[in-house]
């Protein structure tokens, strides 16, 4: 079959490899309809992760069922489902307690798994044509047959329930002022969440043009932090307070003020986002981090910011009695809930797409969303 191959840093190659097998009775083969690029892949495409080349990419699937192991119950051939990207057990401690981002059993030796994804354990990414996935009647989420909707729905593998749950994190709350930084595919998604849960004031603050306007678009106000420190900007159309709460979709890739956009030619400064968020949010406040941060990070711009340690203001942090959540979503947590809103038609996330391509076209696809160029927001690519 066709996959989506990473050979070196900022390369992709489409290329055949094997087709997948069930391997356990409760395994599923599915035949991939749409599978998204995500900002995650970014990381390894630049070559910033420890990613081997040769990893197919891919943890955002949704597709058909091609085949079903002889255990699998609760799902048949035909069936059209969207996985979380966690690959999860269900039945180890973490599961158990709904912390499917961190289960024990799929990953030996480490606490997460999922497709495609550098130290996530040996699943391959669904960026191909069929995907094997494991544990199925606990990994698969049905959806109604057909394709409508199939952009909203193939949000549900990661993005739209990860903005879900950075707004979960901060506890976004009806009538309450929320910053979310960074206006990708993630940030969008926690403006969208906190707009769904009722906030009535969502800032995104981010320098790419076209990502501000998909925010305004959703009535959420544009800061552009290359006009000046976001926080600043914040605090002169409030009245000098700050936030209830604030959101971290950048993660450790954050671009200083003024520098390129580009994913591989900004300056960063790692800890920016962090500390202007404990600068934004309000005492007492909360801060949700979906944005990744790594404990090792081979291009990190000094030697702690290679081994993931960053300086913050924790003085400032206690001051304001402020609490965080951060870690990998437990996509399982939020995934059915919000197909269901999708299908009720009162949350439609697919605004944020901005490309759907055919597999072929893949290699140029993450060259363009890397730069943030011709408004490359958030591509699905379909096999
Ligand atoms: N926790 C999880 O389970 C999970 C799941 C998916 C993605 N992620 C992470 O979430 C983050 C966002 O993902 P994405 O797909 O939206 O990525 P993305 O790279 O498309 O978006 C990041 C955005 O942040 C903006 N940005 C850069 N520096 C900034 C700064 N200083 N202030 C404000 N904005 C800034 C960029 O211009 C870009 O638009 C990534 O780190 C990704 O790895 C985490
Ligand atoms: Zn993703
Ligand atoms: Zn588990």
């Amino acid at each position: 079959m066709k996959a989506v191959v990473y050979k070196k840093p900022f390369e992709v190659a489409v290329e055949t490899v094997d087709d997948p097998k069930i391997k356990h009775p409760n395994d599923v083969i599915v035949k991939i309809t749409s599978s998204c690029i995500c900002g995650s892949d970014l990381h390894m495409y630049e070559g910033r992760t420890a990613a081997e080349p040769g990893i197919v990419f891919g943890h955002e699937n949704m597709g058909v069922i091609e085949e079903t192991g002889s255990a699998v119950k609760n799902l048949s051939v035909g069936d059209r489902v969207v996985m979380p990207f966690n690959v999860a057990c269900g039945f180890c401690k973490n599961c158990q307690r709904g912390y499917t981002g961190f289960c024990t059993t799929v990953n030996p030796g480490f606490a997460g798994g999922a497709y495609g994804y550098v130290a996530m354990g040996p699943w391959v990414g669904g960026q191909a044509e069929y995907m094997q996935v494991p544990f199925a009647d606990f990994n698969c989420l049905p959806l109604p047959k057909g394709d409508q909707f199939e952009a909203d729905f193939s949000l549900l593998a990661d993005i739209f329930p990860t903005g879900y749950h950075g707004a979960e994190l901060a506890d976004v709350s009806p009538g309450e002022s929320v910053a979310v930084f960074g206006a990708g595919p993630v940030g969008l998604m926690a403006a969208y969440s906190s707009v769904i849960r009722g906030a009535a004031e969502v800032y995104c603050i981010d320098h790419v043009q076209e990502r501000l306007d998909k925010a305004a678009s959703i009535g959420a106000i544009p800061i552009n932090f290359d006009d000046g420190n976001p926080v600043e900007q914040i605090r002169d159309i409030r009245n000098d307070t700050g936030v209830d709460k604030g959101i971290d979709a950048v993660g450790y890739q954050a671009a200083a003020q003024g520098s390129s956009a580009a994913g591989g030619e900004q300056e960063e400064v790692p800890n920016v986002v962090l500390n202007q968020m404990i600068d934004v949010v309000k005492p007492t406040g909360m801060m949700g981090i979906p944005g990744l941060y790594v404990p090792s990070d081979p291009g990190g711009v000094n030697e702690s910011a290679k081994s993931g340690a960053l300086l913050l203001n924790f003085g400032k942090l206690f001051e304001k009695g402020l609490r965080l959540g951060t870690g990998q979503c437990n996509v399982k947590k939020y995934n059915a809930y919000l197909r269901d809103l999708i299908i009720a038609e009162k949350a439609s996330p697919s605004f944020v797409v901005s490309h759907e391509v055919s597999i072929d076209e893949a290699p140029d696809a993450y060259t363009k969303f890397d730069q943030r160029v011709d408004g490359y927001t958030k591509v699905i690519l379909h096999p």
